[in-house]
């Protein structure tokens, strides 16, 4: 009898492990090192993805963007390479009746079977302005499964994302937050794909890897316990807006840095966000120095003998490591911090980016309303 259970708890495992949705993800320099190798000034404040505007929380940039994926849309598939974006909610790709979407691959509507018109008008405000379009609705592609009638934005002024996304990488957004913050409240890619039963399970998880060759990886569908080790410690969710938890504390030594108590982990950025005068204070314990934009630039031995950083989630430490949070850059050393003021309702809020995701391997669980880490293998 035992053995017959096991034997079917292991074929159950099996399956689930087979039916994960796994998207592989690409590191790429973020706008903000491309316009600093070009000489061009930064004009975007990294706050403009959090900043109120004609619609308080919906205000991005994506200067600090880092990985990307491929998602297609249409039948036949056209591939995009998109920004999985736990940060906001929409998706929106490039219109072929884009005109300044530089090298860009272009949705062609008129290239699909699956393409159902909407045509209703769509803008997001970003940092420097407006990336606009008209809503269509698709069969969307993600990894082995179609999600079909998927309304997305075709974007066809960029203007708003500046110079850089004429060289940038990344085609379009994907996000991967609630439908709260969608703009036009459009039902999220993730949302779909769980309504429309394509995934075992209401999760997905993020593994950001220092391995050669692998990037990252996300998985839809279900968690993969190759990427982690020990056990998941989950913690509840304080709002359905952003992925958005309590924060307990972030100490040095014992020493408390913070008096904010939110916290939203944001796939979308290629740091650790927070208050401007938290992370002011911060970065003088761990003796970093201010540099330009809010950035801070760090004595790259503190590789070697700076102090560790402990994020307080769930009533436990997550603890941040001086190679976990000093990005070294050429000759320099970044800090892996960087001070954004949020503003109410959504701020004030720590942003845990990619350095925290690099550590904790992150499950997105959207049927529980919570959010599990463990140490990434
Ligand atoms: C366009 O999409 C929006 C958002 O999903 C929806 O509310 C609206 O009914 C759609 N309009 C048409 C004409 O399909
Ligand atoms: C977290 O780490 C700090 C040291 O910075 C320590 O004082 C505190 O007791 C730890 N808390 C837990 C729950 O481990």
């Amino acid at each position: 009898m035992k053995f017959a259970t096991l034997a079917v708890a292991f074929v159950g495992m099996a399956n689930v492990a087979e039916a994960l949705v796994k998207i592989p993800l690409t590191k790429m320099k973020t706008m903000r090192q491309t316009y600093k190798e070009n000489g061009l000034e930064v004009v975007h404040d990294p706050a403009a993805k959090y900043a109120p505007g004609a619609d308080p929380i919906h205000i991005h940039n994506y200067m600090d963007a880092q990985f990307f994926g491929p998602v297609t849309a249409g039948t036949p598939p056209q591939t995009f390479n998109v920004v999985y974006d736990t940060g906001s909610s929409n998706l929106w790709l490039p219109s072929s009746t884009c005109t300044g979407c530089g090298k860009h691959p272009l949705y062609d509507s008129s290239k699909s079977s699956t393409y159902h018109k909407n045509g209703t008008s769509w803008a997001i405000q970003y940092g420097s302005g407006p990336v606009s379009g008209f809503l269509s609705a698709d069969s969307v592609g993600v990894g082995a499964v179609t999600v079909t009638d998927q309304t997305f934005a075709e974007v066809n002024n960029v203007k708003g994302l500046g110079l850089a996304y004429s060289v940038g990488k990344f085609d379009g957004i994907l996000g991967l937050a609630f439908p709260a913050i969608s703009v036009d409240h459009i039902p999220p890619v993730f949302v779909s794909m769980v309504a429309q039963g394509l995934v075992p399970e209401p999760v997905f998880a993020f593994y950001l890897s220092d391995t050669a060759g692998v990037d990252g990886e996300l998985d839809f569908g279900g968690i993969d316990p190759l990427h982690f080790t020990g056990d998941l410690s989950y913690v509840p969710l304080s709002s359905e807006t952003y992925w958005e938890v309590t924060l307990g504390g972030i100490n040095i030594d014992g020493a408390s840095q913070t008096k904010t108590t939110k916290a939203i982990v944001d796939s979308g950025t290629s740091l650790i966000a927070g208050p401007k005068d938290e992370v002011k204070a911060l970065a003088k314990a761990v003796g970093a120095f201010p540099f330009l934009h809010g950035e801070y630039l760090i004595n790259c031995d503190k590789l070697k003998t700076g102090k560790n950083v402990d994020i307080m989630l769930g009533g436990k430490n997550y603890t941040l490591t001086p190679k976990d949070y000093i990005i070294p850059d050429a000759s320099l050393c970044l800090f892996g911090f960087v001070g954004i003021d949020v503003p109410a309702p959504a701020g004030p809020l720590w942003i845990l980016g990619d350095p925290f995701i690099r550590k904790f391997y992150t499950v997105f669980d959207y049927g529980k309303k919570r959010l599990g880490f463990a140490l990434a293998a």
